[in-house]
């Protein structure tokens, strides 16, 4: 029905140059930040290069939600207060604004929905990871919080022309609107966003977080739990309001997530019961 819109979107996954783009810098810190024989000095050295994110970095590790009450002024000093791998969220935030921060057509989405829906949730997959004793992770759940939503950057258009059927779809047959937009246009966001990642060199938990943020049962074994957090994250996220649009009604809950967290009823209301202060810690970065 929609064939000659399967090609196109088959072409552009072809085609990687029509996928967003990011400076290379943010794989390699990601990448330098996993690595133990990297020191400090050298993942400083990395970001200082580039002066333009070194502001836009600076300036957030000043803000309320980073800050830990010290005024910082370098990158090296970002590091000793704040940690690499806070410092390397930092980065990320300060680099996938530009690529989030849009007015999503097709799903509905105004002027920095998309990018506050984004910082929303990885706030509060960090949280969540660091309360249900996932500390190690918590910064990539941050990461992947961000990004978790990039593939709907490039697949507005597609869903603009085919909402209808894709709503209809959704009626019918009774299913989530991510499982209709495959079923219209032969892809969803996911994967769409998936061939982003991997387009960017960001690592296969960051690919798996991306790929299966809306069925956490189908991600690889050694990424079950840390999908499953930011998919929670995501979901309590859309159930307050943040970032819905033409979609925002048509996701679910998925149960084993929460099963695989231990988390009760009580938690996952204080979950939700804490996106509010969230963001409002993080008005200065949005
Ligand atoms: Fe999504
Ligand atoms: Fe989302």
């Amino acid at each position: 029905m929609h064939e000659h819109i399967q090609q196109r979107i088959q072409s552009i996954i072809q085609n990687v140059d029509q996928l967003p783009s990011l400076p290379e810098v943010v794989s390699r810190i990601i990448n330098m930040v996993n690595d133990p024989d990297v020191s400090f000095k050298q993942v400083a050295d990395e970001i200082a290069k580039d002066q333009a994110i070194t502001a836009n970095i600076l300036k957030l590790c000043n803000s309320a939600y980073f800050s830990k009450g010290k005024e910082i002024s370098s990158i090296d000093r970002a590091i000793v207060i704040l940690g690499l791998k806070e410092v390397k969220d930092i980065v990320v935030l300060a680099t996938t604004k530009s690529v989030l921060n849009r007015v999503i057509l097709g799903y509905d989405l105004a002027r920095g929905e998309l990018w506050k829906h984004g910082v929303a949730v990885a706030m509060l997959a960090k949280k969540i990871a660091n309360d249900c004793n996932h500390k190690t992770v918590a910064d990539i759940a941050f990461t992947g919080g961000i990004i978790h939503d990039v593939g709907k950057t490039v697949l507005a258009l597609f869903v603009q022309s085919t909402f209808k059927d894709i709503l209809a779809t959704v009626t019918e047959k009774n299913i989530t609107f991510q499982e209709a937009e495959k079923q219209i246009m032969g892809f969803d966001h996911q994967q769409i966003g998936e061939q982003v990642t991997i387009k960017w060199k960001f690592p296969k938990v960051l690919q798996s977080i991306v790929r299966y943020h809306h069925e956490p049962t189908n991600a690889p074994d050694e990424h079950k739990r840390i999908v499953s957090i930011v998919h929670i994250a995501n979901t309590l996220c859309l159930m307050a309001g943040i970032g819905i649009g033409s979609d925002g009604l048509y996701h679910e809950l998925n149960q084993d997530a929460v099963t695989m967290l231990g988390l009760q009823d009580a938690q996952l209301e204080k979950f939700y019961s804490d996106i509010p202060e969230l963001m409002n810690k993080a008005m200065d970065i949005l």
